[in-house]
């Protein structure tokens, strides 16, 4: 018998951004990825049926994904008696972890519904895995692992075994600006242009998912030994090998040269990319920056990632 939830849970999924490797990540390489302090809160409350509220005004595209993720998870979790609504405090579907987030909040409160008591880090990651493979198809993982884990993470996929996710201790905290520069088409549907072109040149991609990969390691080290120039640096070079990889945009190249100028260490798109999305500057301070943008009419926000564990 699975005890009866008791009054209203919540969750929290944090947002996330990735500082190096996304897309090599989905071929093998290390992905840097850190959790936000905004992020997506469900709310569960006691009722006669699982069953999950949309929010208002999303596409209905949008409405039939959540959805069917809902539903994967709700199947997998058993179906507790608990009817979901959540609210975001995250610009949706830019690079920041947006469907990773939901899916993590969610998971997060299906299973203390079904169980009772707090899930396991495990079981949050698996469960929250089967609504992202609904939003994304094949993700890395990265988003929900970050999300999660709510901790700066190195991941790598492995083969078919489980990925190696390892949490890191930051020798200093990190100071970002993340940037939004404009609509952006679907993850799914970036990744799969470049897998087009991975699939048909398959030893170009290579070598630049290889050369990505190796500077995720390098900027890994970085982080962890507080060195911030060096991973302003890797953040640079990685920038340039999106470009490389075909998912910038012009509109995403004028924001980089923008976060650079106002100070930047480094900077670069961060997530899928394409046709926009957001784009994220380390700096020693990114006040002055923050307000030099605002001003200029850009969506930005200072997010802070604290040292140590
Ligand atoms: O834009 P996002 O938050 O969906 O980032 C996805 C990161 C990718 O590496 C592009 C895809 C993945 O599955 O890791």
């Amino acid at each position: 018998m699975r005890p009866p939830p008791a009054g209203v849970d919540t969750a929290f999924g944090p947002g996330k951004v990735i500082l190096l490797g996304e897309h090599a990540v989905v071929y093998g390489s290390t992905a840097l990825a850190v959790p936000l302090g905004v992020g997506v809160t469900a709310h569960g409350s006691p009722a006669e049926a699982c069953s999950f509220r949309l929010p208002g005004g999303l596409e209905r595209r949008t409405r039939a994904q959540l959805l069917a993720a809902f539903s994967a998870a709700a199947d997998a979790a058993g179906r507790p008696p608990v009817r979901i609504s959540v609210e975001s405090s995250l610009p949706m579907s830019m690079g920041l972890g947006s469907s990773a987030a939901v899916a993590v909040a969610v998971s997060g409160v299906l299973l203390r519904s079904a169980t009772g008591r707090a899930p396991s880090a495990r079981r949050l990651l698996s469960l929250a895995g089967r609504m992202e493979v609904v939003f994304h198809g094949t993700p890395s993982g990265v988003d929900h692992a970050c999300s999660a884990l709510a901790a700066p993470i190195a991941f790598r996929r492995r083969g078919s075994g489980p990925p190696r996710i390892r949490r890191l201790a930051l020798r200093r905290p990190l100071e970002l600006l993340v940037a939004l520069a404009g609509a952006r088409r679907p993850t799914r549907a970036t990744v799969a242009g470049l897998r087009e072109r991975q699939a048909r040149w398959p030893v170009r991609y290579g070598r630049l998912f290889r050369e990505v990969g190796k500077v995720a390691e390098e900027g890994v080290r970085a982080a962890e030994a507080g060195d911030l120039e060096s991973l302003g640096d890797a953040m640079n070079v990685n920038h340039g090998l999106l470009a490389a990889l075909g998912v910038s945009s012009p509109a995403l190249e004028a924001m980089v040269a923008r976060l650079r100028a106002a100070g930047a260490l480094g900077a670069k798109l961060t997530g899928a990319g394409g046709d926009g999305g957001a784009v994220v500057g380390l700096f020693r301070d990114a006040r002055r920056a923050e307000q030099q943008l605002r001003r200029a009419g850009v969506t930005c926000f200072r997010a802070r990632v604290e040292a140590g564990r």
